[in-house]
């Protein structure tokens, strides 16, 4: 093995469990594995988990952020508010930090509240402000449907016709995957009647990581707002949201940040858009001036911060559960899991061009985080059903996509190994 055990080829040696078992024993973030509850075949072992896109794994510390809070409100009633060791008047601000490091971002310019598509709502409602000329909105052209629906709905409430007002990306052959002249060719296209760009930096469905920067220079050259949904970015790429001069963004944080199901969402504001008196926004007394905010007086005070945007007194166990996960990631280092992450998915798609080549192509082009889209060239369906079948875990997305992450803060090699020769043995009929 080499000196970064992360820079290692593969050879025909990585054809084996020998290469991956020694692999695992040299990872420096092996010991994240243990801090997961995996969940159980009927044998009593753990899954071949690989839906870290779709529903993180439980930290196991978790049921310990979550039990003091219990405890809190047990003890203390409505004073838990200010007492114990994290009061909840505060508590969103425990996650602060650790989100700012997680997406290149200011303290001030993140927040953790809400849900994704919520978030989505209230950020188009501050960024897209149409006129009759500047009207359109750039997305994917597979979007997620509910941001889809989110667009198409904002366009409607300002008076647009969504297939006037949304604009999609044009797809290459594969009907997945967009090159990058071709983004960059389509928002000049649509130039000065482009209100806002809202794309994911990772496709959903083909896993595909956009040029942030680039597409942000792009998009501000020709007079248009310009954010990111990182529902499959945050917790999986090393993102650089402030840096590259991203407007605003949104993420959810049950996938890669494992908060557990329906965790809350992040969002983000450049801090060039704060404490702008003329921004439309809606608004509720958690965005209000925190000195004032009990003195519950009937006008809004907006904080200075991505704060302004909360509305309600956040919900304290989920915060917890997400606490715990975001402590992982301060201590492994979202460099170090994307290093980690490049090679392990890397190994994926080698062991599965040198096993299973004529059955399944691997659609997600370099330019990626963890996940891999697999498009199977006889009856996915079939396929996917045996693999959960085999406590495997993977998903299936009409009409023939499986989706599969080796996730780099609790998959390793072995995993990796495992899954393909499964799909090997399948294969063989
Ligand atoms: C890209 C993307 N957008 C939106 C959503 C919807 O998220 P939520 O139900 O948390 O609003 C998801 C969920 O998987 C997603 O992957």
């Amino acid at each position: 093995m080499s000196q970064n055990i992360f820079s290692t080829p593969f050879t025909a040696e990585s054809n084996t469990i020998d290469f991956a078992k020694k692999m695992d024993q040299a990872d420096p973030l092996k010991k994240f594995r243990d801090e997961f509850h995996f969940p159980q075949t009927a044998k009593g072992e753990n899954q071949l988990y690989f839906a870290g896109h779709s529903l993180g794994l439980m930290p196991k510390r978790a049921h310990a952020f979550v039990n003091q809070e219990l405890n809190s409100w047990a003890k203390y009633g409505v004073e838990g508010h200010f007492l114990g060791s994290h009061p909840w008047v505060h508590y969103h601000e425990f996650i602060t930090e650790s989100f700012a490091r997680l997406v290149g971002a200011k303290k001030s310019e993140v927040i953790a509240m809400n849900t994704l598509t919520v978030n989505l709502h209230l950020m188009l409602v501050s960024f897209y402000r149409p006129t009759q000329k500047r009207f359109k909105i750039l997305i994917e052209n597979n979007t997620f449907p509910s941001d889809k629906y989110a667009v198409d709905s904002q366009a409607r409430f300002h008076g647009f016709d969504p297939k006037q007002a949304i604009v999609e990306l044009k797809p290459g052959v594969d009907g997945l995957t967009v090159s990058e002249e071709s983004i960059l060719e389509t928002i000049k296209q649509h130039g000065d009647e482009l209100a806002v760009i809202m794309l994911g930096d990772c496709n959903y469905l083909s896993g595909q990581k956009f040029d942030m920067k680039k597409i942000v220079e792009a998009g501000h050259k020709v007079g248009a707002v310009v954010g990111f949904n990182l529902a499959h970015g945050a917790g999986n790429l090393h993102l650089t949201l402030h840096d590259d001069n991203v407007d605003f963004a949104m993420w959810c944080s049950y996938k890669y940040l494992n908060s557990g199901p329906g965790g809350l969402a992040g969002a983000y504001v450049n801090e060039k858009h704060l404490n702008k008196k003329d921004i439309p926004r809606f608004e509720g007394w958690w965005g209000h001036n925190k000195e004032s905010r009990f003195k519950m007086g009937p006008d809004f005070e907006p904080l200075p911060t991505a704060e302004a945007w909360q509305l309600s007194n956040p919900p304290i166990f989920q915060l917890a559960s997400l606490r715990a996960s975001m402590e992982l990631f301060d201590e492994a280092g979202i460099k170090n899991l994307r290093e980690k992450g490049d090679h392990l998915t890397g190994y994926f798609e080698w062991l599965l061009k040198e096993n299973l080549a004529d059955t399944i192509e691997v659609v997600t082009p370099k330019s990626r985080g963890s996940m891999l889209c697999l498009k199977f060239k006889t009856s996915p369906k079939a396929w996917f059903d045996k693999m959960i079948h085999a406590g495997c875990i993977v998903d299936f997305r009409e009409p023939y996509i499986i989706r599969a992450t080796p996730v780099p803060l609790y998959n390793n090699y072995e995993d990796v190994f495992k899954l393909v020769m499964l799909l090997k043995e399948f294969s063989k009929g």
